[in-house]
C-alpha cells in the first residue's frame, strides 16, 4: 500500500471511530433501532408515537410504570419510586443529555424494561418509546 492510501485509510478509519464514539444523538440511535427492528421483523413498518406513549404511561401487569419513575410528563424531572433519588428529565428536548450515549441507553432500557415488563424490549418497543419521547419537544 502506498503512503498516500494509507493516509487515507488511515484516516477514515479515524472518522468511522469518531462518529461511532463521539456523534450519538438521539435521531441516530432510533436510526439503529430501526435497523434492528427491520432486522428482526420484515413486516416492520415504522415507529410510532401513540404506541410509545402507550407502553411509556401503561403498567404492564407489576406495580410500576416508566412514569412511576421518568413522571407521566417525561419533560419534568422525576423521581425514583424506591429510592426518591432524583432523576433528571428523560425527553431529549428537555434534557440535551438524553439519548447520546448508546450504551448508556441500552444498559437502562435493559434494566428498566426489566423492572416494567418483566422482561427486555424489542427494539420495536425501544423505538417507540424513543420517538415518544424525541416528540414532546422542550
Ligand atoms: C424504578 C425507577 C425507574 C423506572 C420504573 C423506569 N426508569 Fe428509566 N431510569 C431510571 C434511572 C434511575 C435511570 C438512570 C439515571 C439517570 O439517567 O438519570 C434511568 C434511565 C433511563 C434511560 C437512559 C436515557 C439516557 O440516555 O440517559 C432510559 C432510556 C430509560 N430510563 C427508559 C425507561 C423506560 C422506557 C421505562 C419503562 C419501561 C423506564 N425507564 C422505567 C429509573 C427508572
Amino acid at each position: 500500500m502506498s503512503v498516500t492510501n494509507f493516509r487515507y485509510v488511515a484516516s477514515l478509519g479515524l472518522c468511522l471511530l469518531a462518529t461511532s464514539a463521539f456523534a450519538e444523538t438521539p435521531g441516530g440511535i432510533q436510526d439503529s433501532f430501526a435497523q434492528a427492528a427491520r432486522a428482526s421483523s420484515p413486516t416492520f413498518s415504522g415507529f410510532s408515537t401513540s404506541r410509545g406513549e402507550r407502553l411509556f404511561q401503561s403498567t404492564h401487569g407489576g406495580e410500576w410504570s416508566c412514569a412511576s419513575c421518568h413522571t407521566r410528563d417525561p419533560r419534568d424531572v422525576g423521581a425514583h419510586a424506591k429510592t426518591g433519588k432524583t432523576i433528571k428529565a428523560l425527553a431529549p428536548g428537555a434534557n440535551p443529555q438524553r439519548f447520546t450515549s448508546s450504551s448508556k441507553v441500552e444498559k437502562w432500557f435493559k434494566r428498566n424494561c426489566n423492572d416494567v415488563l418483566g422482561r427486555e424490549c424489542t427494539a420495536q418497543e425501544k423505538g417507540d418509546v424513543l420517538t415518544y419521547l424525541m416528540s414532546l419537544g422542550k
